[in-house]
Formats: C-alpha cells, structure tokens, sequence
C-alpha cells in the first residue's frame, strides 16, 4: 500500500470512530436551487436561512445557492429534491402544487388579502398541515416561507384595466390547473410555460405577458421587455424553501432542528424584508419607464368572475370545501356555502 492510501485508510478509520463516539455529522453545504434572480425575495430568504444556519450549527452548515433556475425548472427541482440529488429549492408555491395538490389553497384566486393574511396562514396550524402534506406526497419538507407580495399582470403590448383589454393577448402562466383556469375565467386561453424559459419567452414574444410580484419583475429584469403593468391582486406569491426529505432524514435529530429553527427565522425575516423593499421597488420599475395601472372598479369584474368559476373547481384537490373555509375563516373571512 502506498504511503498516501495508508493515510487515507488511517484518516477514514479515524473520522468513523470519531463519529461513532460522538454521533457527529461532517459539515455540510447544502446545495440549494433558487428560480429567481439576484436581489428577488427568494434569495434574500435564501441568504437568511444561510445565515441562521451557519450561526446555529456554530459554523459547521452552510449553504450555497445556484439562482436563476441554473439547476433546472422549479418544478424539476421538487423532483430532484424528492429523490435526493439536489438538497434544497427555493420556488414558488404554484410550482409545488403539481406535486402535492392541498398547498393549492394559497394560490386560488383572491383568497389571500394581504401579507398580513400570508403570515397568518403559513405560520399557523394551516402551513404546519401543508407541510405534512408536502412530505406524505411530494417527499420535500418546506422549511421555510418567503413573502413575495402580489402577483401583478405585465405585458409588452398595452394597459390592462378591465378584462376586455386583456383579450387577444397571450399570457405564460406557470404549469399550475388553477392559474390555468383564472386565465380561462377571464376569457383568455394562456400559455404554460416553465418559469426558466419566460424571460426568453417575453423577449422573444412568444408571449407578450405574465405575471408575478415587483420584486420578481425587478430582479429578473423584466422591464427590459415588458411595459405595462396591471395591478392584480389574484395571488399573493408565497415561495417555501423546501429541503428533500431524504436528505433531512440523513441528518442528526439535533440538525433537523438547527434546520427548522434557521427556517423560522428565515420566514420572519422575509415578510420584514418584503415591508421594507417593496414601495421603492416599485418607485424603481417606473424610473425604469414601466407604466403602472391599477384594474377599472377595484378589481371588482376580475374578482367575481375568477372566484366564481375557479374556487368550485378545485373544492376537490384542495381537500374540501371545509379546507377553503378554515382558510378564510382563519384570515377573518366569511366561509363559503
Ligand atoms: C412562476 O411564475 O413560475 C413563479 O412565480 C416564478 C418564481 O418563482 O418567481
């Protein structure tokens, strides 16, 4: 045997004892996908949660993040995560309801009113049973929630008001039944589209639209070829960091719970960071010569015809009728039926 291989043989023996004696587990940098770009929520949730790790586990875990969907779609990423190549991804809720259908009820139309209501939910008994959820179906646990704010339609071609302006126009929504239909409900059949390929889709005008909220639009610089903007108020963005739940599983009881305090951290962090950001974000997209129109009669036309058609259809997926009504009654609304 070469002196090396000695060595290494040596140096092995030993870490095995180590950890046999003392149940440690070597450090890690946990290898974290993010859709989004430089600047977006996603990735200040992402340097958060690093952080919080980092200082919890004494320095011993830290994590790298890979933006702008470099390591595949956010909906390749649940893949990924559930079979344990990839360790963790930061992405928006719509992209996590292929997968594990309850978490739908966060992005049906008009039911979340506000960050206020954002909070509420995810913090609460509601986002503790999605997360169950999303392990029993999906094999990822969410760690942690960003707050990205409201999703507001942009588009290439002309102001958008009322849902006659918006007919004619081709709009990528995400791979998502229930975004699909919202569009539907307001006459318009839109294009499903990966996320990692819509800048390229708006540039190329493909399509002359999307949506999503001002620190998405801003960070993966959509006013570069997109004009107008609509404030639509249909979804509020909530986008978890999930972790595979093999790779959690891998890990020490106490690293299970550096990882979910550093999630708790990060989450309260992020609706900080959405109070503190979001205003000049949007100052800052019409400095950069967006035209900003907020929807005819408040948004009342888009709002009854979205929940009309759109909340019936997916009673079933979500888990019930019963599952909208904790929902709103949580958030201090009226129950349906
Ligand atoms: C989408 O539109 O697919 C997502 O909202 C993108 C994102 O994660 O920001």
């Amino acid at each position: 045997m070469s002196f090396l291989k000695k060595v290494c043989t040596l140096t092995a023996a030993v870490s095995a004892a180590a950890m046999l004696t003392t149940g440690a587990v070597s450090a890690k940098n946990f290898k974290i996908a993010v859709g989004d770009g430089a600047g977006s929520s996603q990735e200040g949730t992402g340097k958060f949660f690093i952080e919080a790790l980092e200082k919890k586990s004494g320095g011993e875990h830290t994590g790298t993040m890979f933006l702008n969907g470099q390591l595949g779609s956010e909906q390749d990423t649940v893949n990924e995560a559930a079979i344990g190549t990839l360790d963790m991804s930061l992405l928006a809720i719509n992209n996590v309801t292929p997968f594990s259908p309850t978490v739908g009820v966060f992005t049906l139309p008009y039911v979340i009113l506000s960050l206020e209501d954002a909070e509420k939910l995810t913090q609460g008994p509601i986002g503790q049973e999605l997360t169950e959820n999303t392990i029993r179906d999906a094999g990822v646990r969410i760690l942690a929630w960003t707050y990205t704010g409201f999703r507001r339609l942009t588009n290439s071609q002309k102001p958008v008001t009322t849902v006659a302006d918006l007919q004619g126009l081709v709009i990528r929504v995400p791979k998502n039944e229930i975004m699909i239909e919202t569009y539907k409900s307001w006459g318009i059949n839109p294009t499903p589209m990966a996320w990692s390929e819509t800048f390229t889709g708006l540039q190329t005008q493909v399509v002359d639209g999307q949506d999503n909220p001002y620190t998405t639009i801003n960070a993966m610089k959509f006013y570069e070829v997109q004009k107008y903007v609509t404030n639509l108020r249909y979804i509020f963005s909530i986008e978890p960091l999930i972790v595979s739940e093999a790779v959690f599983q891998d890990l020490s009881e106490e690293d299970q719970q550096i990882l979910i305090e550093a999630g708790k951290e990060a989450t309260v962090k992020s609706a900080q960071y959405l109070r503190d950001i979001e205003a000049e974000i949007k100052e800052s997209l019409l400095a950069k010569g967006m035209q900003i129109d907020d929807p005819a009669n408040d948004e009342a036309e888009f709002i009854k015809l979205a929940t009309e058609a759109v909340w019936p259809q997916f009673y079933d997926s979500i888990g019930g009728v019963d599952k909208l009504n904790t929902v709103l009654t949580t958030i201090g609304r009226d129950p349906v039926q």
